[in-house]
């Protein structure tokens, strides 16, 4: 469903990404790892129209992509859930949610959208009227995935959703992610937490100085002896 065709990405005159070819198909979870800096946010934020190739084609559910606005993107079915979780504020966390649901295939449906989401986050109904600042970093990771939600997308970008979370709160990430490919999401998954993720994945690539370096099967990825000692600590 999204191809990523040879591209190359700046900023400025620097080089961030370097000939990136990747492709996730329909219902998979496709892990993306690599060091801090490795320009895995650059990747994805460029995916999904935050940033302009310099060269290269992108193409999400057969259609070109690299030249559409973000908004354009959302709405064919691709939502990203950024790095950081960037919530408002000083919104209450329904209203939050509903800003995900902004684009007109899914604002009609937004109520029963918004009921599948606290059926999946059931903290978040309780809390739904509390300021988004004042949740814990769990509950804040559950709106931005949340919010991710109510654009009901077909791909799902996650980029680092366990980054500051209790072992315990990432174990229930990791649950979610399962439960949403059984729903026929594809997700695309970045995550520092590598073991779990390769556990997860079905396929995944490696980034490294913005080129990607190795590519396969999670199963086959693990008993890499580069991973094993770049990544799991082996
Ligand atoms: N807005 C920007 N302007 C200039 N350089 C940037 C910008 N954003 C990122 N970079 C640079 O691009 C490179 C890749 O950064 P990126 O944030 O994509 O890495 P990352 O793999 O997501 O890292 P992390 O694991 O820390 O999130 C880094 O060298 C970074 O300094
Ligand atoms: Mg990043």
């Amino acid at each position: 469903m999204l191809h990523v065709n040879h591209i190359n990405a700046f900023y400025g005159k620097i080089q961030a990404l370097w000939d990136i070819s990747l492709n996730v198909h329909e219902a998979e979870v496709v892990a993306l790892v690599g060091a801090n800096g490795a320009g895995k946010t650059t990747l994805v934020n460029t995916i999904s129209g935050l940033l302009r190739p310099t060269s290269g084609l992108i193409e999400f559910l057969g259609k070109r992509v690299d030249d559409l606005k973000s908004h354009s993107i959302v709405e064919l079915g691709m939502s990203h859930i950024p790095e950081g979780r960037m919530l408002f504020p000083n919104m209450s966390v329904r209203e939050n949610l509903e800003m995900g649901a902004y684009t007109k295939r899914v604002w009609k449906n937004k109520h029963k959208t918004l009921e599948q989401v606290y059926d999946l986050f059931p903290v978040l109904r309780a809390r739904q009227r509390q300021l988004a600042r004042t949740l814990s970093g769990g509950e804040q990771q559950m709106v931005a995935m949340g919010r991710g939600l109510m654009s009901n997308p077909k791909l799902c970008i996650i980029d680092e959703p366990s980054c500051g979370l209790a072992p315990i709160i990432v174990q229930e990430m990791f649950g979610i992610i399962g439960s949403l490919r059984s729903q026929g999401i594809a997700i695309f998954l970045i995550e520092q937490n590598v073991q779990q993720t390769l556990e997860i994945a079905n396929r995944a690539y490696v980034l490294e100085n913005g080129r990607l370096i190795l590519e396969g099967n999670s199963q086959d990825l693990i008993q890499e002896e580069m991973i094993k000692k770049a990544y799991l600590g082996l």
